[in-house]
């Protein structure tokens, strides 16, 4: 038997259309909106225009990529926020207009959530190691940053998050500082590869409990950076690698330092990562220390499904329809978590 199901993501400046089968993966098909990069961040006008252009060539790519036709779906699955709520309307609504065309069941899907739920993502053939619960999962994007004790598909319990930016605004407004283009994460990551991670040690905030911060963070690294480019304008450019390979160690430290606190804490050692940040490769080589030296198991989600993509909502989408959690016509989008 097979259950075919539609995700469609459009919070933010991604548009994604995926379709599964059960936990397996046929499709996977990501517009990305270059438009941005000459704002240094997103602009949500733009970014809902975009959407509507790319919405319907993105869901036929990903139908004729799975190579089924539209009849054979059982559902269709889609990020109803947290997000931009113009970008969010995109999705939800040609969601809402295909569901009923179709006449079969709407789901509507939380982004964060479905981040988490990519871990379950099954290659299209033969299958990979998923966590057992409960597990701790540092899910880290572009909006938040939070450690969460995950206890079933749909029960978690936040034990931590960010008080001011999340991990991927500390990337990508370091970046910005540096004058790198954005999304500034992806580039740090990979200059870090060529630089000296401790040749500019940065200060760790002082947050209680499982929080974070990291607009210290940014400040540091704002007045570091002005106050050597008065001594040498090219400070930049000569130390891009060492600066890159230092704000990313530091962002990873502040990160690791928390999740094994979290670990004290709970006695739980299965360690999962998820959203944008966690295609990061130095936080997974990271990972990969920690597994050995403190007996950690870590998880990490294909980089496909680590940044946006729909393919995290087809599966979330999955979860719901066989519990039977179908939406109404009338649900409506979120910009921020319900
Ligand atoms: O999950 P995501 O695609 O979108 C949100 O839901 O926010 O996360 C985007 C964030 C951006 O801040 C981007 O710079 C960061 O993920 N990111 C990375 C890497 N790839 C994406 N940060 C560090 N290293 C990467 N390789
Ligand atoms: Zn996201």
């Amino acid at each position: 038997m097979s259950t075919f199901i539609l995700g469609i993501e459009s919070s933010c400046d991604d548009t994604s259309a995926a379709v599964i089968n059960e936990t397996h993966i046929l499709s996977n098909v990501t517009a990305n909106q270059g438009v941005h990069e000459l704002y240094g961040g997103v602009v949500p006008e733009l970014a809902s225009r975009a959407h509507q252009q790319n919405i319907i060539p993105v869901i036929n790519q990903a139908l004729k990529h799975a190579n089924i036709n539209k009849n054979q779906l059982n559902a269709i699955a889609f990020t109803n926020g947290p997000g931009l709520l113009g970008s969010l309307l995109v999705g939800a609504s040609f969601a809402k207009a295909f569901a009923a065309g179709l006449d079969i069941p709407l789901i509507e899907t939380d982004h964060i959530n479905a981040h988490i739920l990519a871990l379950f993502i099954q290659p299209k053939e033969g299958t990979i190691e998923v966590p057992e619960f409960p597990f701790l999962c540092l899910l880290i994007s572009g909006g938040h940053t939070q450690i969460v004790l995950v206890k079933d598909y749909f029960t978690m319990e936040i034990l931590g998050k960010t008080i001011d930016d999340a991990a991927g605004e500390a990337f990508d407004k370091s970046a910005k500082i540096m004058g790198l283009p954005y999304p500034g994460g992806p580039m740090i990551d990979k200059f870090s590869l060529l630089g000296n991670p401790d040749k500019f040690p940065f200060p760790h905030p002082s947050v209680s409990g499982l929080d974070f911060s990291f607009s210290g963070l940014k400040t540091s690294i704002l007045y570091f950076l002005r106050d050597k480019t008065k001594e040498d304008p090219d400070f930049i450019e000569k130390n891009k690698y060492d600066l890159c390979a230092s704000i990313q160690k530091t962002i990873i430290d502040i990160l690791l330092k928390k999740l094994e606190k979290a670990v004290k804490q709970t006695g739980i050692n299965r360690i999962a990562i998820a959203g944008g940040v966690s295609a990061n490769s130095g936080l997974r080589n990271a990972l990969l220390t920690k597994q050995i030296e403190k007996k950690w198991k870590v998880f990490f989600p294909e980089i496909e499904f680590s940044t946006d993509n729909a393919a995290m909502i087809a599966i979330t989408g999955y979860f719901k329809y066989i519990r039977k959690e179908f939406s109404e016509q009338n649900v409506s989008p979120y910009c921020r978590k319900k």
